[in-house]
């Protein structure tokens, strides 16, 4: 009895105690934004959101950074937005004990750059002055950006625009890692690819080609003609057919989507195969999101019990594999498809735009 009431009593205390730290942490949790107070004396333009939310994206002026001794300084040209961007902005709740949980304790905007370097640290010997290059970065959307050297940029393809290089680094590397390092992507094999038309996706069917694959792509009716000249061997328009009745079989499902069943997507798989589970669908929070995100951690822990694979991701930005898409632009067998641009002040526009879910490839911020 005695126990019982010490138990009872000792949840209770547990219980207040998290409450109480939880009350406060909310509300000391803040950010830098009195650094946006001053005016700086060497400014620049950048995007801001010191506070959660679209509506609190900010033209600002900042003082233009000073690289350190490992890092360059690249004038921005092009930036891109990817759904991750809107998470961060909005302050999805299982983020915010990472991310800030009453305000953003990272008030820079954006992930993907691409631009020409402008100034080196002194132990850079990798760039110089003048060279164009591209990588990923928090805080891209900006006139201007520092950037370790050694892991965040590459040199630029010649044959690439700056808007098309400042929207390679997150889907491209997402569709690359996804495919070959989750995929185990090889020559000869039939993948299938759910959400083709979308950022990730346009990368990941040229990618899948490049490896030699044989890639059916699922689109809207709207995109199928974009899908086919990306190299796509067969487009499924999800809008007439369900791509899970068929009578076909898959080495690899690069599902960016999420809205078939565990059985369903397991019924195309060949014995063997591999269902990546990249993502729920397009950009922005939808009804059905939540629903995708805990079927896709579900279907992974369920496949631990059967022949065929189901796996889950974050991409990594790496260097090497920056350089491997370097590479792939420069053969000229992935070319970044660019839906729309917009200024730096119609940044705004721009995520509302991404978060309908329905861009044709990537949407790009372009720098004057
Ligand atoms: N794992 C990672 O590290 C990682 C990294 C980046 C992104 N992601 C995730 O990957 C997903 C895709 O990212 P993204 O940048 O490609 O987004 P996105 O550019 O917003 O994707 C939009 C595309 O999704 C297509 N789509 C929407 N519903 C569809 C459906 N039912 N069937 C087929 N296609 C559909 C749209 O086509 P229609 O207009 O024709 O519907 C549109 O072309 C997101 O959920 C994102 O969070 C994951």
């Amino acid at each position: 009895m005695k126990i019982k009431r010490v138990l009872k009593w000792s949840f209770f205390v547990i219980l207040v105690v998290l409450v109480v730290w939880l009350f406060i942490a909310y509300w000391t949790s803040t950010n830098d934004y009195n650094r946006y107070t001053t005016i700086p004396t060497n400014p620049m333009k950048a995007i801001v959101n010191c506070e959660y939310g679209v509506d609190n994206l900010k033209l600002q002026e900042i003082g233009k950074p000073t690289p350190k001794d490992n890092e360059v300084l690249v004038r921005v040209r092009a930036a891109s937005i990817n759904p991750v961007d809107g998470h961060l902005l909005r302050g999805a709740l299982l983020m915010r004990p990472i991310t800030g949980l009453r305000k953003p304790k990272n008030t820079r905007f954006g992930g993907d750059f691409a631009g020409v370097v402008e100034a080196v640290g002194k132990n850079v010997t990798t760039f110089k002055p003048g060279d164009e290059v591209f990588g990923g970065k928090r805080g891209a959307v900006a006139d201007y950006i520092c950037v370790p050297a050694d892991r965040a940029a590459v040199l630029k393809p010649a044959n690439v625009t700056f808007e098309q290089a400042g929207s390679v680094a997150i889907a491209g590397l997402t569709a690359l890692q996804g495919l070959r390092d989750k995929g185990h992507i090889q020559a000869g094999q039939k993948i299938l690819i759910n959400g083709a038309s979308g950022g990730v996706g346009t990368f990941a069917v040229q990618i899948a080609k490049a490896f030699g694959a044989d890639v059916t792509g699922v689109c809207s009716t709207r995109n199928v003609d974009l899908v086919k000249s990306l190299g796509a061997d067969r487009v499924i328009d999800y809008t007439k057919e369900d791509f899970t009745k068929t009578d076909q079989r898959y080495d690899i499902i690069y599902d960016l989507v999420g809205n078939h069943s565990f059985s369903e997507r397991r019924n195309i798989l060949k014995p063997n195969g591999i269902c990546v589970l990249a993502g729920m669908g397009g950009a922005g929070l939808h009804p059905e999101s939540w629903g995708r995100l805990f079927a896709n951690f579900s279907a992974a822990f369920r496949s631990n019990f059967t022949p065929q694979k189901f796996v889950t991701y974050i991409a990594k930005l790496t260097k090497d594999d920056l350089n491997v898409l370097r590479d792939l632009m420069e053969a000229g067998k992935v070319a970044p498809v660019i839906d729309r641009t917009y200024k730096l002040d119609q940044t705004q526009a721009a995520v509302r735009y991404l978060e309908e879910g329905h861009a044709h490839g990537k949407v790009v911020i372009v720098m004057e």
